[in-house]
C-alpha cells in the first residue's frame, strides 16, 4: 500500500511531530510513504519523493515542516483538484493524509469528492476548526506569546505606557484570550465579543486610578490593526499607548509537549484510519479522546467560544 503525505496553509508547530508519527506507524504496518512537498502546490508539480525512518528522524522537536507548505491558487479549482486526483492515480498513491487548517481540510473534501481516500489532521495556530478541541501548534504559539508578553509588560511598566499587543488567529481570537488569560492581559479585544473601546479604556483609566502603572491589551488580528486602536486608547485615555505586532514568531519554534503529544496521536490515528478503511475522516480531538469524524460534519462544525474563560478573565484582570 502506498500513502501520501502534505502540509498546506500556515505551518504550525507540531507538524514535523505528526509528520514523524505517519511514517512510523505506516512503518510499523509495512506501507509505504509519499512526502508531498509544498502542499497542494507541490502536488500539483510532481514534487514528491518516497520518506522512510531515516527521513523523520531528529524532528520531533523542530519548528516548521520538513514537507514545506504553501496556499496554491491552482488547487482551489475543479481542474486543479481533478488534476490533483491524476497525478496521485499516476504515483499509485492510494490514501493521502492532509495536515492543515480549514482551507486545505476543504480541499481534502474536495478531493474526497472526486473519490480520494484522504484522511485529515487538524493543524493551524489559529485553533480555529471547531470540530476539534484543539489543533496542532495553537498550545505552542499562546506559549509563544505568553514568553513575549512577559518581556513586553517589563518594559511597559518601567514606562507607564499601555501596550496592545497583537497576536495571529485570522477571524478567531482563541490565541488572544488564551494568551490574554494567561498573562492577566487588561482588556481583550476579540473577534466574538463586540468591542466597546470607551468601556475597555474606562476600565484601564479605573485600574491607574487605583494605582496600576501599565496595562496591556490583547488585540486579535481579526478585530484589526494594532496601530489604529493604539491611536484611539490614547486620545481616550491621555496614557502614552504603544503596540506590539507579535507577527510571525508565534508561528515558530519547536513545538510544546501539548503540541507533540497532540501530533503524535493524531498521526498515528490517521494510519490506523487508513488500516481499519475508515476514511474521509478527520482525526480530532475531544475531551482527551482522539476520534474520527467524517470531513464534511468537521468543517461544518461552528467553533466553540469559551465564553467562562472571557468571564473569569475580565474578573481575575481588574
Ligand atoms: O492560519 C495561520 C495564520 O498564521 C493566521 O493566523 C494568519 O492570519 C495567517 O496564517 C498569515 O498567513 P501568511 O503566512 O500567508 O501571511
Amino acid at each position: 500500500m502506498k500513502i501520501g503525505i502534505l502540509t498546506s496553509g500556515g505551518d504550525a508547530p507540531g507538524m514535523n511531530a505528526a509528520i514523524r508519527a505517519v511514517v512510523r506507524t505506516a512503518i510499523y504496518h509495512k506501507i509505504d510513504v509519499y512526502g508531498i512537498n509544498r502542499g497542494y502546490a507541490g502536488l500539483l508539480d510532481k514534487d514528491i519523493s518516497p520518506l522512510n525512518v531515516y527521513s523523520v528522524a531528529d524532528i520531533l522537536q523542530k519548528g516548521g515542516t520538513i514537507l514545506r507548505t504553501s496556499r496554491s491558487e491552482f488547487f482551489p479549482t475543479e481542474a486543479g483538484q481533478k488534476r490533483a486526483a491524476e497525478v496521485l492515480r499516476e504515483y499509485g498513491i492510494e490514501h493521502l493524509i492532509i495536515i492543515g487548517g480549514d482551507g486545505s481540510l476543504s480541499g481534502a473534501l474536495a478531493l474526497k469528492k472526486l473519490g480520494v481516500s484522504v484522511v485529515g489532521i487538524p493543524g493551524t495556530i489559529d485553533n480555529d476548526f471547531g470540530a476539534s478541541d484543539f489543533t496542532i501548534g495553537f498550545d505552542t504559539a499562546v506559549t509563544t506569546a505568553i514568553e513575549a508578553i512577559g518581556k513586553i509588560r517589563d518594559t511597559t511598566f518601567s514606562h507607564n505606557r499601555i501596550n496592545v499587543v497583537q497576536v495571529m488567529g485570522r477571524t478567531c481570537g482563541d490565541i488572544a484570550l488564551y494568551a490574554g488569560f494567561s498573562v492577566g492581559a487588561e482588556a481583550l479585544i476579540i473577534p466574538e465579543i463586540e468591542t466597546n473601546l470607551e468601556g475597555i479604556c474606562d476600565r484601564l483609566l479605573a485600574g491607574k486610578d487605583r494605582g496600576k502603572l501599565h496595562s496591556i491589551v490583547m488585540l486579535a488580528e481579526g478585530c484589526g490593526s494594532y496601530r489604529d486602536y493604539c491611536k484611539k486608547i490614547e486620545e481616550l485615555t491621555q496614557v502614552t499607548t504603544k503596540g506590539t505586532n507579535l507577527g510571525y514568531i508565534q508561528r515558530g519554534g519547536s513545538p510544546s509537549h501539548f503540541d507533540r503529544n497532540l501530533a503524535s496521536f493524531m498521526g498515528y490515528k490517521a494510519v490506523e484510519a487508513i488500516v481499519n478503511d475508515n476514511t474521509g475522516n478527520v482525526v480530532v480531538q475531544r475531551k482527551g479522546e482522539y476520534i474520527m469524524v467524517p470531513l464534511e460534519e468537521a468543517l461544518e462544525t461552528p467553533k466553540a467560544f469559551r465564553k467562562d474563560m472571557y468571564k473569569i478573565a475580565k474578573i481575575l484582570s481588574i
